[in-house]
């Protein structure tokens, strides 16, 4: 994998090999190309990480053709701060690149006090978005999305609003996260009624979570939407983090929130040393191999990374050395998942 070697903390030049190395679906049936690997800035860019490790990532990330960086407006800790910082690194980093880049965020999830800080009312979700705007430092944003589906706000005042975000140009395109095969249904017609095509899905999807096999990629297909798929890895457990004990610098010790020992079994471990096996046979890295595991299926757009270090985005990279599995290869890694 090339590294750009120019890097200079201060000022940055992106490679300008970076369109050669990576590769581009398109996003259901609309205008926009993805590039398969995205990075999403969910951990590892609130305030009490390392403004510097959090640059390298983002800058490895774009030299090697990863065009899509994915926020939220409550990603940190606290909440608001991977934004701020996206916002610090844009104004040093990224203006000059802003129309090679897609730029999401989200709302949807608890943000601030009170009725309207939270879920899918109109106000919340215009206010979250303005908010958004301020702290990255930019005019729009190219998706914006509904983080988690709200069982109490009719369905047509939310996609209303997204409808209205995109009339108003503080967002390019609209997307859905975490709806459910039926309610992605409705969302889509209610869209199309609007005007404004739902564009994107970002649910949850790795060799360990495969409920969108259960209908929702139905639907994307059937609708001509995309889907950018998060958690992968598992947030570190289909990798090689795992393998040998709880390392000190892992997400499930430094952080614990989502991710701890109490969460990750001695089965679910069994299994990740089988797959490191099966991946070591392909002379693929466990992450490499989960990666391409996802991206067989065409209907997936793009596989949203996340990364402590520009180390493991390089490794991530890699996979795109390895794409292809032969008929015997999936049958033992089923073996390993359904055993
Ligand atoms: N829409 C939603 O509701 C939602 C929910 C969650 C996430 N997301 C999005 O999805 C993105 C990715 O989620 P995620 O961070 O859970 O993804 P992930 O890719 O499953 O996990 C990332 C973590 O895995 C470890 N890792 C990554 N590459 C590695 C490698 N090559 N070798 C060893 N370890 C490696 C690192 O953990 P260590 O810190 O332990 O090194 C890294 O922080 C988020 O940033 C966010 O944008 C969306």
């Amino acid at each position: 994998m090339q590294i750009n070697d120019a890097y200079d903390p201060k000022h940055y030049v992106a490679a300008a090999n970076r369109y050669e190395q990576m590769t581009y679906r398109r996003c259901g049936r609309s205008g926009i190309q993805l590039p398969v690997l995205s990075i999403g800035l969910w951990h590892n860019f609130g305030h009490t990480d390392n403004l510097e490790t959090a640059r390298h990532i983002l800058r490895t990330s774009f030299d090697h053709g990863i065009t899509h960086f994915d926020l939220a407006n409550n990603y940190g800790p606290p909440f608001g701060a991977a934004e701020e910082n996206f916002g610090r690194l844009y104004r040093q980093d990224w203006k000059p690149y802003r129309d090679e880049l897609i730029l999401s965020t989200k709302a949807g999830w608890d943000m601030w006090p009170g009725p309207y800080g939270n879920f899918g009312s109109r106000k919340y979700l215009i206010a979250s978005l303005d908010q958004s705007l301020r702290r990255m430092g930019v005019d729009y944003v190219d998706i914006f999305y509904h983080h988690r589906p709200d069982p109490d706000t009719p369905l047509e005042e939310t996609m209303g609003a997204l409808d209205h975000i995109v009339r108003q140009g503080k967002a390019l395109y609209v997307g859905i996260s975490q709806y459910k095969p039926e309610e992605t249904a409705r969302a889509v017609e209610i869209l199309r009624k609007l005007g404004t095509p739902l564009l994107i899905h970002q649910p949850r999807y790795s060799m360990f979570d495969r409920w969108v096999e259960n209908g929702l990629l139905d639907v994307l297909e059937k609708e001509g939407v995309g889907s950018i798929v998060f958690s992968p890895l598992e947030q570190g457990l289909l990798t090689n983090k795992y393998l040998d004990g709880f390392p000190e610098d892992s997400r499930a010790v430094r952080d614990g929130r989502y991710l701890n020992k109490g969460k990750i079994s001695d089965a679910q471990l069994a299994k990740v040393r089988a797959l490191n096996n099966l991946a070591r046979e392909r002379n693929q890295s466990l992450a490499q191999m989960a990666i391409a595991w996802l991206l067989k299926d065409p209907r997936v757009t793009t596989v949203l990374l996340g990364a402590s270090s520009s180390k493991q985005m390089l490794d991530n990279l890699g996979t795109l050395r390895n794409l292809a599995f032969s008929t015997s290869e999936l049958e033992a890694i089923e073996k390993v998942l359904k055993g």
